[in-house]
């Protein structure tokens, strides 16, 4: 696996990995890679098929306070894991290649991005499409990965990328888990003890959310009362939103007659998580 940094080596690396691959897929992260983002690498990689992985950790995406300095950074480990996976190139941009002095330009989502982390993050998916755009106009990759874990960035994605008159394929790999139902996350380092055991009420709360909508439960109030009474159990963990909503227009649901997708998003201390399961009736 080549590492690269700048633009201009990164366009040089594209020119001899397209020479000898048919495809070129993208993995955008923000590093701190874990066996999430190694799904999504291994998914891509193919006979055919070039993996690119980027960590950028992107302060546009990021709200005021202390989260974007604190975001964990590991690039060494990062290379690592991508080499293992089987990534063909790892692209690390500077900030100066992504924000150039004087830059001014943004993406801005229209409502598909409002609610949920659209809510409780304002900007945040502003920030999301405009490095994406940026990173994809300068590998201008066949294919795009992303993970089912945050399912309303790929919803906004989707639509960002339709808007703008991208052609390039978008591949969802589903939410890798730790063994007893956590959602993998970069944050989860940040976790004490006592609140890693707290931060499962999200999964549970999903799990009843499933159970209960396959034995037949159709109201989606009560799916998400049922979701936000598991999540109080957990003393020093506090709700953002628990939702059931369409996959794909991300309307919350009255009536479940029909796929659905229930998302939760909590506070444990100064810890923010999020996941997300898909519901059949
Ligand atoms: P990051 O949080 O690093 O995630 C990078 C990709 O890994 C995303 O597509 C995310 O959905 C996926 N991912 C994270 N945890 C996962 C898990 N447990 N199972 C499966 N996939 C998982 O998402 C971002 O970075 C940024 O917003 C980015 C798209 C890179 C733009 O800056």
């Amino acid at each position: 696996m080549r590492t690269v940094t700048s633009l201009e080596e990164l366009k040089g690396a594209l020119t001899d990995l397209r020479s000898g691959s048919d495809r070129i897929a993208l993995v955008p992260t923000m590093g701190a890679l874990h066996r999430g983002h190694e799904a999504l690498i291994r998914h891509a990689v193919g006979p055919d098929t070039t993996v690119v992985v980027t960590c950028f950790v992107n302060p546009t995406q990021f709200g005021p306070g202390k989260d974007y300095e604190r975001y964990p950074r590991a690039p060494e480990a990062d290379a690592r894991l991508a080499g293992s996976a089987g990534a063909g190139l790892l692209w690390l941009p500077r900030m100066a290649d992504i924000y150039p002095p004087g830059e001014m330009t943004r993406v801005r989502v229209g409502p598909i991005a409002a609610s949920m982390e659209g809510l409780h993050r304002p900007g945040h998916f502003d920030g999301v499409a405009t490095v994406v755009i940026k990173l994809i106009t300068a590998a201008r990759p066949d294919l795009l990965v992303l993970g089912e874990k945050d399912w309303q960035q790929v919803v906004v994605l989707r639509q960002v990328l339709r808007d703008l008159l991208w052609p390039t394929t978008i591949g969802v790999v589903p939410v890798v888990r730790e063994a007893d139902g956590l959602a993998l996350s970069s944050r989860n380092q940040y976790l004490a003890s006592t609140e890693r055991v707290e931060a499962l009420a999200l999964s549970h709360a999903l799990a009843a959310a499933a159970e209960a909508v396959a034995n037949g439960e159709t109201d989606g109030a009560t799916v998400e009362l049922t979701m936000r009474e598991i999540m109080a159990e957990a003393p020093s963990l506090t709700v953002e939103y628990a939702t059931v909503a369409h996959p794909e227009t991300l309307l919350r649901l009255v009536r479940i007659n029909r796929p659905a997708r229930a998302f939760v998003a909590a506070r444990i201390g100064k810890t923010r998580l999020i996941d997300t399961r898909a519901l059949t009736p």
